[in-house]
């Protein structure tokens, strides 16, 4: 497995975050920085949800789902680096006085591509998050298919993560910096999308994209027309319609207005083609869920 933080120490920084990243430190926190800055790329309503965070490095996204799940959900983060995870650990305290209760997380050593390994057990989380992280597996097929057994049936990955317009050659894929900055690893787009269609998940949902711009110009030449996105994607798991025969294109979905804050309508994506589920009154509206 190929150690991260040696690779880190030769970033040239901002290459791979973007706008969507937390811009503060563990050090920065507040109550109101917790919940505005992050909670958008979270879905709405998950007040008792279970949630694992996939390579939670210092835990703030884990933190930050604890403070939406409350007091009845559980996050548990889960990264190959303990260092990194003690300071996750230590900064227990920080957020417990940001959000004003002991937050419900736990943190385990382990790695993405061995979920069952580090004790998460089949069908027992409602929604896997991750950001920055599944572009650095060796084996990302592994991963997308522990994800997709860990979570329950209509439970969710809802993760950014770094995209390649085109599948990498092996001179990118193993060039030390590229692999730092979260590029040589990429998945092209077509590639996650046919992974993840073979694994049983739905045609993933685009939340968010900005283009992840390389400035070095000797990086720049070793990927060429090559252009890299991030993209934060939402794909369920809802194995009694992706084994129908049904083209999910004529599906139809009803949406129950349940979720707090969103009782009369409820999008599912922000970018391109809005996927708006109404409520009208207490009547319920069946729109037809037109997939990406
Ligand atoms: C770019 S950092 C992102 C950390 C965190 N998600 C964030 O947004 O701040 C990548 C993290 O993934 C972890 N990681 C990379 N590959 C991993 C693997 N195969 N299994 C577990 N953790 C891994 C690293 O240890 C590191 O903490």
């Amino acid at each position: 497995m190929v150690n991260y933080f040696d690779l880190t120490k030769t970033l040239k920084p901002q290459v791979c975050m973007t706008e969507s990243f937390f811009s503060f430190s563990h050090s920065h926190v507040s109550s109101y920085q917790l919940l505005s800055a992050r909670s958008k790329l979270y879905p709405l309503g998950i007040q008792g949800k279970r949630v694992l965070d996939l390579g939670c490095g210092s835990g703030r996204d884990c933190y930050i789902a604890a403070a939406l799940v409350g007091t009845s959900g559980q996050v548990t983060g889960i990264d190959m680096t303990d260092d990194q995870l003690k300071v996750a650990c230590e900064n227990l305290p920080v957020y417990a006085q940001a959000i004003g209760y002991t937050p419900n997380v736990r943190f385990v050593t382990g790695y993405i591509e061995a979920l069952a390994a580090a004790g998460i057990e089949k069908n027992s989380i409602d929604i896997c998050i991750s950001n920055c992280v599944i572009n650095l597996s060796p084996d990302k097929k592994m991963v997308l298919e522990g994800v997709y057994e860990a979570l329950v049936a209509g439970g969710e990955l809802h993760f950014a993560d770094v995209y390649a317009s085109a599948r990498l050659p092996e001179s990118v894929r193993t060039h030390q910096v590229l692999f730092g900055e979260c590029i040589g690893g990429a998945l092209s787009t077509e590639d996650f999308l046919n992974i993840t269609k073979r694994i049983g998940f739905t045609l993933p949902l685009k939340l968010q994209s900005s283009a992840v711009d390389i400035n070095d110009p000797e990086l720049l030449s070793l990927v060429g027309q090559t252009t890299f996105q991030s993209i934060t994607y939402r794909l369920f798991k809802l194995p009694s319609i992706t084994k129908s025969p049904i083209n999910d294109r004529q599906r139809t979905a009803t949406y129950n207005g349940g979720i707090v804050g969103c009782e009369s309508d409820y999008t599912l994506d922000q970018v391109g083609k809005r996927l708006v589920f109404h409520v009208k009154g207490y009547l319920l509206e069946s729109i037809r869920l037109l997939m990406l």
